[in-house]
């Protein structure tokens, strides 16, 4: 019998649940679900949200380019740097994405949070549901001593996000998303500040926690 592809490459493996959420490592069907959720919009086209404007890209190659950014991902995966991106489900229903990613996490022990919902998810406590089980995990169970998260000023929703679990302003930044000035504010959440919400439960964390050199 072959190995299941998650021997291979742990994230494959992982699962959080809590209550009516599930996060899991992104297989075929996940991915297949999700460029449908992406096909269907993320945000208003007048605003963008994200540092890199992927969705700016022409409906007919969001798909591909959103398939080939996740590939690029896993195909270039080190120690040194990686980024662990988890399919949100929401009542066993595909609604968005979950990161976080990092640099030299052995050393720093760091990591940066990036989600998105599809736009009809949005505003209803799905965001905060998905963010803060993903910092339990980080926090609980691989380790992590500071989780980051980068907002540009005008996202109400990503900075109340922050502000509900208990992140901490963390100075400001400039960037051109599509080559007009937005402000970023950066935000930073220590454990002794952490909101908990309930107690997630997690499957696949410890072949997780040896791919990334904890143990
Ligand atoms: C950011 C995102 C993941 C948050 O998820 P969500 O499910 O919409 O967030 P929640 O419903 O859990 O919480 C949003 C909070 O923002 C508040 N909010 C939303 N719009 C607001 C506005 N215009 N002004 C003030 N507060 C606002 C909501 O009231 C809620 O706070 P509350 O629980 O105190 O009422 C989601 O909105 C999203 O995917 N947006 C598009 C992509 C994106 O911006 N990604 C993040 C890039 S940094």
């Amino acid at each position: 019998m072959h190995p299941d592809l998650s021997e291979i490459f742990p994230p494959l493996g992982l699962r959080v649940t809590c209550g009516p959420l599930e996060l899991r490592g992104i297989g075929d069907a996940e991915m297949l679900a999700l460029l449908d959720v992406v096909r269907e919009g993320i945000h208003a086209p007048e605003r963008m949200p994200f540092v890199f404007p992927w969705t700016d890209a022409p409906a007919e190659q969001l798909p591909l380019n959103y398939l080939q950014w996740w590939a690029r991902g896993m195909a270039t995966w080190s120690r040194e740097a990686w980024a662990l991106d988890l399919c949100a489900l929401w009542e066993g229903e595909v609604v968005g994405v979950q990161g976080v990613a990092t640099q030299d996490f052995l050393t720093f022990r760091f990591g940066e949070t990036g989600s998105w919902l599809g736009n009809r998810f949005q505003g209803n406590g799905i965001g905060t549901a998905m963010r803060r089980a993903l910092c339990t995990l980080l926090f609980d169970h691989l380790d992590f001593e500071f989780i980051t998260s980068a907002t540009f000023s005008d996202n109400p929703s990503s900075l109340r996000v922050s502000e509900k679990l208990g992140y901490r302003d963390n100075g400001i930044e400039w960037a051109r998303p599509r080559g007009t000035r937005a402000v970023t504010r950066r935000l930073l959440l220590l454990p002794e500040d952490f909101r908990r919400g309930d107690p997630i439960a997690v499957e696949g964390v410890e072949p997780l926690r040896r791919f990334i050199g904890l143990d």
